[in-house]
C-alpha cells in the first residue's frame, strides 16, 4: 500500500481509508466494543469524555480526516497517517505542531490481545481521546518540543521514559480510585485489568526524576506504573527546563523496572474501583490467574 514513505520528509502518507476491507473494520469494531465495555470504572473520566466526543470511531476504522476535524475543533490537534514508526525527530516535529502521527495498519485476528508494535487501534483508540483534553493536548505538544531539545542534548533515553510511563502507561488517582489514562493500557484488554487489579505490578506516585531514571520493558505487561494526581500536576512538573535534570541524570544509575526504592511512595491498588473495603485474597488470586491466561494467549 505504501510506495515511497521516504519520499516525503515528514513521512506523512495517505491513510488509504477506502482500501480497508470489511474484515479490517470488523476487527476494529470487535476491539472497540470489547474495550468500551471494560473501560467504564477503569479509564479516567477525561479519557471516557474524549472517547464519547469521537462518535465516528464506533463504526469502524475512522477516516483520519473526519476524525481530525472533530479533534481540531476541541484542541487544535490533527491526526496524520504514517507508515508505522517514524524517526524520533520526525515524530517530535509532528507533536510540536499538534499533529499526531498514527499508523494506518490494523492487527490480524490472532493478535487481538497483545501487540508490541502499535497499530491503528492503539494509535487512535488509545491516544486520540486524551488529545481532546486541553491540558493533555498542551502536554503532548510540550513533549514534542522537549523531544527536539533532548535529541540535541543527547538525553533522549531519559525523555522517552517519561513518554512511556505517562502517555503510554500512566495511571491517575481520582476520588473514586485509581484510573487509567495511558494509551498503551486502554488499547489492551489484558493490561486494562492487570494494571489495576493484579498484585504483581508496583504502583508508584509520580516523580519526574524517578520516572526518567527507570528503564522499561516493551515486550510484556509492565512491572511498574507511575501514578499522577491530575493532568495539571503532570504538566506543571514537566514545565521547567530539563537541561540541568539531564546533567543530573547522567551522573545517576538507572533503575530497573519493578524495583522499589525506599524513597518511593507506593499507591495502593485497593483504592481501585472506589472501595476502601478490603479485598478478599481468594478473589485476588483468581483475578491474577485469569489475567495470566489472557496475557498468555
Ligand atoms: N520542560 C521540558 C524541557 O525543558 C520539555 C517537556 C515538556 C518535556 C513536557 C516533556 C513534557 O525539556
Ligand atoms: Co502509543
Amino acid at each position: 500500500m505504501v510506495e515511497h514513505p521516504e519520499a516525503s520528509e515528514d513521512y506523512v502518507i495517505d491513510q488509504g481509508w477506502a482500501d480497508y476491507r470489511a474484515e479490517d473494520h470488523a476487527i476494529w469494531r470487535t476491539l472497540f466494543e470489547r474495550q468500551s465495555r471494560l473501560l467504564p470504572g477503569r479509564a479516567c473520566r477525561e479519557y471516557v469524555a474524549g472517547l464519547q466526543g469521537l462518535g465516528v470511531a464506533a463504526e469502524g476504522i475512522p477516516d483520519f480526516e473526519r476524525l481530525s476535524d472533530i479533534v481540531e475543533r476541541a484542541t487544535g490537534w490533527r491526526i496524520v497517517a504514517v507508515p508505522g514508526l517514524v524517526p524520533d525527530d520526525v515524530f517530535f516535529r509532528h507533536l510540536a505542531a499538534r499533529r499526531f502521527p498514527a499508523t494506518n495498519w490494523i492487527r490480524r485476528p490472532e493478535q487481538m490481545d497483545y501487540l508490541q508494535e502499535p497499530d491503528v487501534f492503539h494509535d487512535i483508540f488509545g491516544h486520540v481521546p486524551v488529545l481532546m483534553h486541553p491540558v493533555f493536548a498542551d502536554y503532548m505538544q510540550a513533549y514534542g518540543r522537549g523531544g527536539l531539545k533532548a535529541l540535541h542534548l543527547g538525553a533522549l533515553p531519559y525523555l522517552a521514559r517519561l513518554y512511556w510511563y505517562t502517555v503510554e502507561f500512566g495511571l491517575i488517582r481520582t476520588g473514586e480510585g485509581l484510573r487509567i489514562y495511558g494509551s498503551g493500557i486502554v488499547s489492551s484488554r489484558a493490561e486494562s485489568i492487570y494494571c489495576l487489579e493484579s498484585e504483581k505490578p508496583k504502583r508508584i506516585a509520580f516523580d519526574l526524576m524517578r520516572v526518567m531514571r527507570t528503564q522499561y520493558r516493551i515486550d510484556d505487561l509492565q512491572e511498574s506504573y507511575f501514578v499522577i494526581d491530575s493532568f495539571d500536576q503532570l504538566f506543571a512538573a514537566t514545565r521547567p527546563d530539563f537541561t540541568p535534570y539531564y546533567q543530573e541524570l547522567k551522573r545517576r544509575p538507572d533503575i530497573a523496572p519493578g524495583v522499589v526504592l525506599t524513597s518511593d511512595r507506593l499507591v495502593s491498588a485497593g483504592v481501585a474501583h472506589g472501595g476502601d473495603r478490603p479485598r478478599q485474597r481468594g478473589a485476588r488470586g483468581r483475578t491474577d490467574e485469569a489475567l495470566d491466561r489472557i496475557a498468555a494467549d
